[in-house]
């Protein structure tokens, strides 16, 4: 362990809240700028002391918003504002206890390594890589991180909802009997785009647009859908199925702008005990939407966003609004307790899973092929370059079933 970590866990271990505990931000987007936030309501001993975005205009716009949202937890000076390819290690470098990983997903494996080696409690949004040799990495680093008593929190909230918990506990307690079937719906419609200036490169504009690259994002089976894939394998106590086919491809969403995702997926997972769940997501707009997970068991059925259970005994979580805590506070009320207790928390196993999970997803639906979870472990699959600049970005090739392979 790092003589910074060590003598902070272990002065955070009897500090009984009464600490400053600094934070660090990167990835000054819609969620990490929400991130810092829930930081900041969780604990009131947190400051922001520092800031990173590779963008210098999206860095002035998150400085503005989080200096506005935070007040006096907002201790970020201007020596402490970074941007640029180099922001994530000058935030990890900058004297911080903690950082929160909120930068598109392609850039988590490598900033995970170097958080857990530098010492660092980490906040880490979802999904943790985009391909099978990111997700090794990250489990190496949820390794690392336990043994250095480092604390790890994903941010795939519906793990800290009250009533996403309750209702999960119930069916895990039996309350529908054996899980035979669920059912899960992402169907929502299309996401922002965001205009580039005239004179940037390609590589500036796939930055950008993160989302439609699927070195970046993973494609949005792995960047949204993976929620109610984490759901799914939840349900199964956090045992991966071990095969899964699907369909999927590029309907509406057809134009250069929009890189090389698809706009839908269908897949099919099957586990060894022979339950299955059917996973559907979809970025369209005038489509039906819904976002749920149906579960279907042998004595009753459950809609777990609905905090619902029809059974014998039929259930329904109910809480005043006003009482309900935001799932986003909570999974950072969980860190900092953790922190501040000395019982480093780790949510490593679930999250590298529920990411792989989406990956094989993907894999399975660009290639028409059933793939089981061994081969998509094993795949030596590397999105994206190895090393990074501004200039010409990774070639843009949509994939069609039957033809492409995962490799
Ligand atoms: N848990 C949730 O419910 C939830 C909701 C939304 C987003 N997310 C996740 O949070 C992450 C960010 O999403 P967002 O919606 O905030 O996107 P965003 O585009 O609004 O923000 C990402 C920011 O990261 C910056 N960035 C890109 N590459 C960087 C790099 N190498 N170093 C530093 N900064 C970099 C971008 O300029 C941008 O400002 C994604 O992984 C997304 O899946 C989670």
């Amino acid at each position: 362990m790092g003589i910074a970590a060590q003598s902070f866990l272990t002065r955070s271990a009897h500090a009984a809240g009464s600490d400053i505990i600094k934070v660090g931000l990167v990835g000054c987007g819609g969620r990490g700028n929400g991130a810092a936030k829930n930081a900041m309501n969780a604990d009131p001993g947190c400051r922001l002391t520092a800031i990173g975005d590779i963008f210098q205009n999206r860095l002035e716009l998150g400085k503005e918003v989080l200096q506005r949202g935070l007040t006096e937890q907002y201790a970020v000076d201007n020596d402490h504002c970074f941007s640029g390819w180099d922001a994530f290690d000058k935030v990890l470098n900058s004297g911080i206890d903690v950082i929160l990983l909120c930068t598109p997903p392609h850039f988590r494996p490598a900033q995970m390594a170097a958080a857990v080696k530098a010492g660092k409690h980490i906040f880490c949004e979802k999904p943790v890589a985009v391909d099978a040799t990111g997700v090794r990495s990250v489990m190496e680093s949820s390794k690392l991180a336990q043994e250095k008593g480092i604390s790890l929190v994903s941010g795939l909230c519906w793990r800290y909802d009250h009533g996403v918990l309750a209702t999960m506990n119930r069916i895990h307690d039996g309350a529908i009997g054996r899980v035979l079937v669920s059912q899960a719906n992402y169907l929502t419609g299309t996401l922002w785009y965001r205009n580039p200036e005239p004179d940037w490169t390609p590589m500036h504009v796939q930055v950008l647009n993160w989302m439609y690259y699927r070195w970046l994002s993973g494609d949005h089976i792995v960047e949204q859908f993976i929620h109610s894939l984490d759901k799914a394998l939840w349900l199964r106590h956090d045992v991966p199925p071990v095969r899964c086919y699907g369909l999927g491809g590029r309907q509406v969403r057809t134009s250069p702008d929009y890189g090389d995702v698809y706009d839908h997926f269908t897949v099919v997972y099957e586990w060894a005990d022979g339950s299955k769940t059917f996973a559907s997501t979809r970025q369209m707009d005038g489509c039906f939407s819904e976002t749920q997970d149906y579960v279907y068991g042998t004595d009753g059925t459950a809609k777990i966003l609905a905090n619902e259970i029809v059974s014998e005994v039929p259930w329904k979580y109910t809480v005043d609004k006003e009482k309900k805590k935001s799932m986003y506070d909570l999974e950072h009320v969980a860190l900092f307790k953790s922190i501040r207790d000395g019982k480093p928390l780790n949510n490593g196993d679930y999250m590298c899973k529920s990411t792989l999970m989406a990956i094989m997803g993907r894999e399975a639906c660009y290639s028409g092929k059933a793939i089981t979870w061994d081969e998509a472990l094993a795949s030596a699959q590397s999105l994206g370059p190895t090393s990074y600049e501004w200039g010409p970005a990774p070639e843009v090739i949509v994939s069609n079933p039957g033809s492409y392979e995962l490799t």
